[in-house]
């Protein structure tokens, strides 16, 4: 077979991440070696994401430079997979006649086929839903590899409906995967080495509710947590209204189970909380933040915002920044709200212009900057646990993550890398801590 370069980007969520390392493990089979460099590559595939209209654009931008590509090289494959794939099928086919494969979100077992055909002159579109839930095993998980930290995804789709949320409609209805699956998968990863599984979903917090025979999710990171070798457990992204009291209590009981969690309020208005369709007021989702920090003191808690939903009165957006002054988020995310079709809130009226959106949301920015930066400062002086990953931001220095998630860098030998070291922080910057190494493993 000979050797054929495979271009691979990835924009939008670690859902996205996560497939396109499946993509690589599938098609390294018909002999594909991943390049980062594209006027080198036989195969380019853009992993796209829809959940905002800018995200959506950028792929039809990056669409028209690979023209020139594809001009140069007859040869050479393009696919577009993910979430705008899905959103757009076959248009995509007819909008640029260079494309050869549109393949959605639960297509991604059927890209060697695809590619087999594309190699002989095929141009292919797949977006068929598969509303079973042997769809997440159709598809191989990575194989092997050294690296110390590995997605297991536990469930996919959303059920949520959030109304100003397109992923519902392009990641189709919720489904979890069997547990016996999932820990065959975190010990399979055990046993090559990695030490830390994050559990990854849509709204991994409701794995499991739709079916008697599994446990919840709670139960899930119990059993995770029994499997020898696995020293660190994160997942991502909770929704407030399935955070049960059992998932709370696994934060006091399971060391393993990092001092850490994704959870996003999106506004601190209940009137645009009910109008998005959340299904929690701003009391109940700060009764479950003091609940996380009474299980776990310093939970270091993040989330996503959005600014500018139709009909944000002045006052709505003040109970956004009263939610942040009251959680502390150690990180948040701020999202200028964006119109996206078939969703219910693009019926709604828009009132604020771009320029009302943008200086609200550099608002919330700074607002946030100055959160961050404190919670960082109360770092300095401590003795953390750091899992050493890979390369600091100088030279001479190693990187890794505390408990909390924070990234730390330190002076330290590359040998370490791959280690659990304790680093004791000596300055807080605003995206990172430096430390001193106190101790070897
Ligand atoms: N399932 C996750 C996140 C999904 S998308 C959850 O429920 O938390 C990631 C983030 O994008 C959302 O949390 C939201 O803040 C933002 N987002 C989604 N749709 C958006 C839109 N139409 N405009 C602006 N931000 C949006
Ligand atoms: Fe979107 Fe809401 Fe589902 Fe999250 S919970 S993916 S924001 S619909
Ligand atoms: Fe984007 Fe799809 Fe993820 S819309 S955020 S890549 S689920």
């Amino acid at each position: 077979m000979n050797e054929k370069y495979l271009f691979i980007e990835t924009f939008g969520c670690q859902m996205n991440v996560n497939d396109s390392e499946r993509i690589v493990t599938m098609l390294a089979d018909l002999g594909y070696t991943p390049t980062a460099t594209p006027t080198d590559a036989d195969m380019i595939l853009l992993n796209t994401c829809s959940v905002r209209g800018g995200a959506e654009e950028k792929v039809y931008k990056r669409l028209s430079h690979l023209r020139s590509l594809k001009k140069a090289k007859n040869s050479l494959i393009l696919g577009v997979g993910g979430c705008v794939a899905q959103q757009e099928g076959d248009h995509l086919l007819l909008k640029f006649p260079w494309l050869d494969l549109v393949f959605g979100t639960h297509n991604l077992h059927l890209l060697p086929d695809m590619v087999r055909g594309a190699e002989n002159g095929e141009r292919r579109c797949e977006t068929a839903f598969i509303d079973n839930d042997q769809r997440l095993d159709l598809f191989p998980p990575v194989k092997g590899s050294s690296r110390l930290s590995r997605f297991v995804t536990v469930m996919q789709g959303c059920d949520n409906y959030c109304s100003y949320c397109i992923v519902p409609y392009v990641r189709g209805r919720e489904i979890s995967r069997r547990s016996a699956d999932i820990l065959d998968e975190v010990r399979r990863l055990a046993s090559d080495g990695v030490q830390e599984v994050v559990l990854l979903g849509q709204n991994v917090n409701s794995y499991g509710l739709k079916s008697a025979d599994e446990p919840g999710f709670a139960q899930l990171i119990r059993l995770v947590a029994e499997v020898e070798g696995i020293r660190r457990i994160r997942f991502t992204t909770s929704h407030p209204k399935d955070m049960s009291d059992e998932l709370i209590a696994c934060f006091a009981d399971l060391p393993k189970l990092c001092g850490q969690i994704h959870l996003p309020a999106q506004s601190g208005s209940d009137a645009v909380l009910s109008r998005m369709n959340r299904s929690y007021s701003c009391a109940t989702y700060l009764d479950k933040i003091r609940a996380l920090n009474a299980a776990r003191p310093g939970i270091a808690i993040t989330g996503d915002m959005i600014v500018g939903f139709p009909g944000e009165s002045e006052e709505d957006f003040g109970q956004t920044l009263s939610l942040m002054e009251e959680v502390r988020y150690a990180d948040l995310f701020l999202f200028v709200y964006s119109s996206r079709p078939g969703t219910r809130a693009a019926g709604l009226p828009e009132e604020l212009s771009r320029e009302q959106k943008v200086e609200r949301l550099e608002r919330l920015l700074g607002l946030q900057r100055r959160i961050t930066m404190e919670i960082n400062k109360s770092y300095v002086g401590t003795v953390q646990a750091v899992m050493v990953e890979g390369e600091g931001k100088r030279p001479g220095q190693i990187s890794g993550r505390a408990d909390s998630g924070r990234i730390v860098n330190f002076p330290g030998d590359h040998a370490l890398i791959g280690s659990f070291v304790t680093v004791r922080i000596v300055a807080a910057y605003q995206n990172s801590l430096l430390g001193e190494l106190q101790q070897n493993p």
